[in-house]
């Protein structure tokens, strides 16, 4: 994962890496490191933890004057190779401190790199994949940095956006990228470079985005990019139209909260795109791409592929159309059976998942149309695939992802309706009935946010629990497999989904005296099938938390804990039954004192495989 940062200009370089640092933030935050050059002199400060202990430590420096600096690059860091540590913390540089680099990407033979570089004594002193590339920029130095770097890179197996910073070479930065993303921005005062375009754009809109193997030479003046024979390719800037969203929690505690609150407007927002004159547009293309669509394969990551699951239960059983749902790290490797006709549809909030990316390219490889759901505009799957749909949810800063899922699942249901009419399933009455439904999710959503504290309660009396079992079946079952990862990510309480009816296959072997069982109950044909799978883990001893409808309670049942959410049409609750089980992991992460925006271990992106 990682994320990197660099700035040649007027200005001074420190605090505007240290302002892109926090930005890329979401994409780890197990050390942080910014290296500048001035006169000649590259100096690497380092630090464990998040950017505001590397800024600390950039404060305490004595007379940390740091106002002739104008030339700098700076990593956060999501550890793969070697603990957090500072030593393990980038930039790097080589045994004299003449060149220091970042990486964001893998570097799979670091291994026999390390021991090649080794045998001709340049010793690695982290353990990280990235700290050879600094030894190695040294040992094959031609006196030109651009076929140096090219030497290197030609040695390089795996992925990397690097930024390099020679001594030899004052006042530049050289910038390389395969398989991992990069954005050089070019504004008045200066060039500004970034593995995602939001860490860049208060500052400019006019970006480029380098090829794979293409270098880039920036200095103060000017950027020239080398293809691989090393000759100077002409390139244009991009002006982006994204909306700069300030990364700001405002009266909240947490990006969480926030996030988890605007869930409202971000869905109507959506719709209102979609289903007015602006969306009419992309509404068309879906059309054309799935005219022909014999079978649709959805493929992603995480939430996203929780999504992807409700998405195909919808599109199955409204539009008769068969869909694949795959992990997107499964999917790449595995060569499954693609055909002529079938479309490959990708899901990702950041647009930016290694796997999910992989999957993408492996897919046009193999000669399938593509579409995209994804919120990040301007992101590497929004620009690689045929078609995207936007899901328009504005940035997600909270490494849980909350409006981010919750919009993927509002546009999985525009897909499906339209779809259905499309195979004509559906008359244009019954189309707009289901998009008059699917309009009162923003508001029904907003009765569920303000009875939050009934959530808190319950959390407050969950907190203490080591499993929890979440249970469904049909769309039910989808929402609990995101429900379960909701809670385990950020809680770090075990928990799990079972589609209900398979619980008698094993996983009851695990159900004792007290387990919760958080039961969901919105489909109306399967009430009596969930009751009695309620009724068999309560005869075991086990405690029930029942989310779903009010039309869903039996008689006399008894429920240890409950909560009813607004009536809609079944086909769309998973984007009301949702909220609740975001905001119980949200409140049950709070009374458990853990970091609600940054749980141990993840980063918001995650960029390597
Ligand atoms: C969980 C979560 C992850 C992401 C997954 C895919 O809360 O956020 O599981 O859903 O990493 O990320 P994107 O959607 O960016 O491809």
């Amino acid at each position: 994962m990682c994320g990197i940062v660099g700035y040649i200009g007027k200005e001074n370089a420190v605090p505007i890496l240290l302002e892109g640092l926090k930005k890329l933030e979401y994409r780890g935050y197990d050390s942080a490191g910014i290296a500048v050059m001035t006169d000649g002199v590259i100096t690497v400060r380092k630090k464990k933890g998040r950017i505001q202990q590397l800024q600390d430590l950039i404060d305490q420096e004595a007379g940390a004057d740091n106002a002739g600096e104008h030339c700098g690059i700076g990593h956060t860091r999501w550890a793969t190779h070697g603990e957090p540590s500072d030593v393990n913390a980038h930039p790097h540089t080589n045994q004299s401190g003449t060149i220091a680099v970042v990486h964001n990407g893998i570097i799979e033979n670091y291994m026999q790199l390390r021991e090649r570089m080794g045998r001709r004594g340049f010793t690695c002193v982290s353990e990280t994949d990235s700290e050879v590339i600094a030894h190695m920029l040294e040992y094959y130095g031609t006196g030109n940095p651009i076929e140096t770097i090219r030497k290197v890179t030609d040695r390089l197996e795996g992925s990397y956006a690097l930024a390099v910073l020679f001594k030899e070479y004052p006042n530049r930065i050289y910038c390389v990228r395969k398989d991992s993303p990069m954005v050089i921005g070019q504004a008045p005062d200066g060039f500004y470079i970034a593995s995602d375009a939001p860490a860049i754009l208060t500052h400019t809109r006019d970006v480029y985005y380098p090829e794979h193997g293409e270098i880039a030479e920036i200095s103060e003046s000017g950027i020239l990019f080398f293809d691989e024979d090393a000759q100077i390719v002409e390139k244009e800037t991009i002006h982006l139209e994204l909306k700069e969203d300030a990364a700001d929690k405002g009266n909240y505690e947490h990006f969480m909260m926030k996030e988890i609150q605007e869930q409202p407007q971000a869905i109507g927002m959506l719709l209102g795109h979609y289903l007015q004159e602006e969306g009419k547009e992309d509404m068309q293309k879906l059309r054309e791409l799935l005219s022909t669509c014999s079978r649709l394969h959805i493929v992603a990551c995480g939430s996203a592929y929780h999504a992807g699951m409700t998405g195909k239960y919808l599109i199955e059983n409204l539009a008769g159309v068969a869909v694949e749902v795959e992990l997107a790290s499964e999917f790449r490797y595995r060569r499954p059976v693609l055909n002529e006709g079938e479309v490959v549809l990708v899901i990702s909030q950041s647009g930016e998942t290694a796997d999910t990316v992989a999957a993408l390219r492996e897919a046009k490889v193999r000669g399938c149309r593509t579409m995209a759901i994804v919120n990040a505009q301007g992101s590497t799957i929004a620009r690689e695939s045929d078609l995207v749909l936007y899901t328009y949810a504005g940035p997600e800063i909270s490494v849980a992802t909350t409006k981010g899922y919750s919009t993927q699942l509002v546009v999985l249901d525009l897909i499906a309706v339209e779809l259905a009419s499309l195979k004509e399933r559906i008359t244009d009455a019954e189309k707009n009935k289901l998009h008059g439904e699917l309009m009162q999710i923003p508001a029904k959503i907003r009765q569920i946010l303000e009875h939050k504290e009934k959530l808190q309660r319950a959390a407050n009396e969950c907190a203490g629990k080591k499993q929890v079992f979440f249970i469904g079946r049909s769309l039910d079952y989808t929402l609990a497999l995101e429900a379960a990862l909701k809670l385990k990510e950020i809680s770090y309480i075990h928990a799990e989904a079972y589609a209900a009816g398979e619980l008698k296959h094993g996983t009851i072997a695990l159900i004792e005296q007290d387990s919760l069982v958080v039961a969901i109950e919105t489909q109306q044909e399967l009430y009596d099938k969930i009751h009695s799978n309620i009724v068999e883990v309560q005869s075991r001893g086990a405690k029930i938390f029942a989310v779903g409808f009010e039309a869903a309670k039996k008689e006399k049942e008894t429920l240890e804990l409950e909560y009813r959410i607004p009536e809609i049409q079944p086909f769309f609750a998973p984007s009301l039954a949702i909220i609740p089980f975001q905001l119980f992991a949200y409140y049950i992460s709070v009374a458990k004192g853990i970091d609600v925006d940054k749980p141990r271990n993840l980063a918001k992106s995650v960029t390597v495989e």
